[in-house]
């Protein structure tokens, strides 16, 4: 493996969130090619996926990552005890992965700082709320701003409100060459859609969602690496450069 990856597992190891290395890895690639461009990521959290977006940034030269988040936590982090405040512990594992000065944090709804960004966004990753109404809601606000060629990444898409969100952009045609990496789907901005893009992307999204039947399986682990090696397969098939930038 690459030095500069094994060098951003280890920096990410102790920075809780909910992302894996495979998927950060992903994320990294995909803010690699985003040359001299603009990243939004909704959902920050702790920083987990800022780091990786902000490092493959980094080495693409791109402009600014817009880390939106309120800070007190989804639904489900909340209501356990004493009120969520992650936004200290972002900028701390921020500062330390040395990144301050390319990620602009807004503690704000996605709502909120919609209106603050005007550039055209090359990477938007949404990592928010996962009940359907949030995440439609962010992907309908954001998605406009995506340049053409530019990607849309959704994170944990087995969870239900994520994955039909997901299913529904696909019937829209204007995203092509789908591809997933664990729970991260994600998604190139076309004009030029057609029948054969629509059915590599539905057989992707199929694709995704055996792959998580199987990790989530008892069989036993054999079993479920083999399974696992014959969707890549499948997978490599359809999309078989997914970091590449084509026009
Ligand atoms: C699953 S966590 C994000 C995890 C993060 N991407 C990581 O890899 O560690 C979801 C985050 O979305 C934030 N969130 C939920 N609803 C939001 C909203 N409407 N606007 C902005 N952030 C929101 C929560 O505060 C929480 O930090």
């Amino acid at each position: 493996m690459r030095h500069d990856l094994l060098h951003i597992r280890d920096l990410v190891k102790d920075v809780d969130g909910f992302l894996t290395n495979r998927e950060g890895e992903a994320l990294y690639k995909l803010a690699s090619i985003c040359r001299n461009g603009v990243i939004v990521e909704i959902g920050s959290w702790k920083g987990k996926s800022t780091i990786w977006l902000g490092k493959g940034a980094r080495e693409a030269g791109a402009k600014t990552i817009y880390a939106i988040d309120h800070h007190v936590g989804s639904q489900e982090h909340q209501g356990e005890g004493s009120p969520v405040w992650t936004f200290k512990e972002f900028e701390n594992n921020i500062r330390k992965a040395g990144l301050d000065d390319i990620v602009t944090p807004f503690v704000k709804t996605s709502v909120e700082a919609r209106p603050l960004v005007k550039d055209p966004i090359d990477l938007l990753f949404i990592d928010g709320a996962h009940d359907y109404d949030s995440v439609k809601q962010d992907f309908r606000l954001w998605s406009p701003a995506v340049k053409n060629e530019g990607r849309v990444a959704f994170h944990d898409t087995p969870w239900p409100g994520v994955g039909r969100v997901v299913s529904e952009v696909l019937e829209t045609g204007q995203f092509r060459r789908a591809y997933f990496s664990d729970t991260l789907f994600f998604l190139t901005k076309t004009d030029k859609a057609n029948v054969l893009d629509k059915i590599r992307d539905r057989m992707m999204f199929h694709l995704s969602r055996s792959f998580y039947a199987v990790n989530a399986s008892s069989r036993p682990k054999w079993v479920r690496t083999s399974q696992k090696n014959i969707i890549k397969m499948f997978r490599f098939m359809i999309n078989p450069c997914p970091f590449v930038n084509k026009k």
